[in-house]
């Protein structure tokens, strides 16, 4: 006789049955499945990256904008500077997505690229009023479906911490032209400082980079007080630094991990598949999250 099934939940959902989506354990995946339902909404939080995450990777083949790409594709930001940002990224992107290096070894190559792409922007002298034109004029969208889950996380009053190193004055504004910011949303990112003429002039607070976000419940810790009865998380990530965000999280009970894997894909795909519980590869939709989101609520 054939054991009883023990992946019912997994089984019954269509979304997870595609073959754009990995699920290294599953008898884990089930179990966390069925908590998460039977606590329901109201022990719930989502905590999630933005860019890539909530943001598309790209449409037709060509990339989507991340906040500093917004900036870098706008009239904001004149050549030389322009040529700076991309030279930054051409040497530092290809350190974030190496499949070879630790987290440790790519942090302070990070730092760099922060850094030097902080002091190139601030040296623009925009104002924050460009941002919203420079917003509209980009290629930056959010992944088909979030609006619908911020709309039904805002309706079951489900928070939702957006933990981004990307430029959180530009994610605000992608979100409000493309969806809306709602009031259980929380941002914590790398904000401008725009000064009592509305001219940026620096960067608010401790830089956020993708590697330092474990520091985040540190950070937070006052949010995260506040919802020490949300003890289920659902983290979203598509970086292996996003799977940090929760760390030092307290009272946390269960955690299920959604990555997104948009590039390096075959030399990523592994080590996505052990460090996150679903894996979706080159998915531009919410349809994971969302089917799981609808059972929960
Ligand atoms: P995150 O998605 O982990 O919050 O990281 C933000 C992304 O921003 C990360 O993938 C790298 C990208 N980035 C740029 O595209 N240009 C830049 O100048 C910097 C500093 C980061
Ligand atoms: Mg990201």
């Amino acid at each position: 006789r054939r054991p009883k099934k023990r992946t019912k939940i997994i089984e019954m959902m269509d979304e997870l049955q595609k073959e754009n989506v990995y699920i290294k354990d599953k008898e884990r995946v089930e179990k966390l499945l069925c908590q998460l339902i039977q606590d329901g909404k109201s022990k719930l939080q989502i905590i999630t990256d933005f860019d890539m995450t909530l943001s598309r990777f790209s449409i037709n083949g060509k990339r989507c904008a991340t906040c500093h790409n917004v900036l870098e594709d706008s009239t904001l930001v004149p050549e030389s500077k322009k040529q700076i940002l991309d030279e930054l990224r051409d040497t530092y992107y290809p350190i974030e997505i190496n499949a070879k290096m630790t987290i440790e070894e790519k942090i302070p190559f990070m730092m760099e690229w922060w850094t030097k792409a902080q002091s190139a922007i601030v040296a623009c002298n925009f104002r924050r009023e460009d941002l919203t034109r420079a917003v509209r004029e980009s290629n930056a969208m959010l992944r088909e479906g979030c609006d619908w889950q911020f709309h039904a996380l805002h309706e079951h009053s489900v928070p939702m911490l957006i933990f981004s190193a990307g430029i959180g004055d530009i994610l605000e504004e992608i979100i409000k032209q493309h969806s809306q910011m709602y009031a259980n949303m929380r941002v914590v990112s790398n904000y401008m400082d725009f000064n009592h003429d509305g001219m940026l002039v620096g960067f608010k607070g401790d830089l956020v980079h993708t590697y330092n976000k474990n520091e985040g419940a540190l950070r937070n810790s006052d949010y995260f007080t506040t919802l020490k009865e949300r003890r289920n998380i659902i983290l979203m990530g598509d970086s292996m630094g996003d799977l940090r965000m929760a760390d030092g999280v307290p009272n946390m009970q269960q955690i299920l991990k959604i990555g997104f894997l948009n590039d390096n894909i075959e030399e990523r795909l592994e080590k996505y598949k052990e460090a996150y519980d679903i894996v979706l590869v080159s998915d531009s939709t919410m349809d994971v999250p969302n089917a799981i989101l609808k059972k929960i609520l």
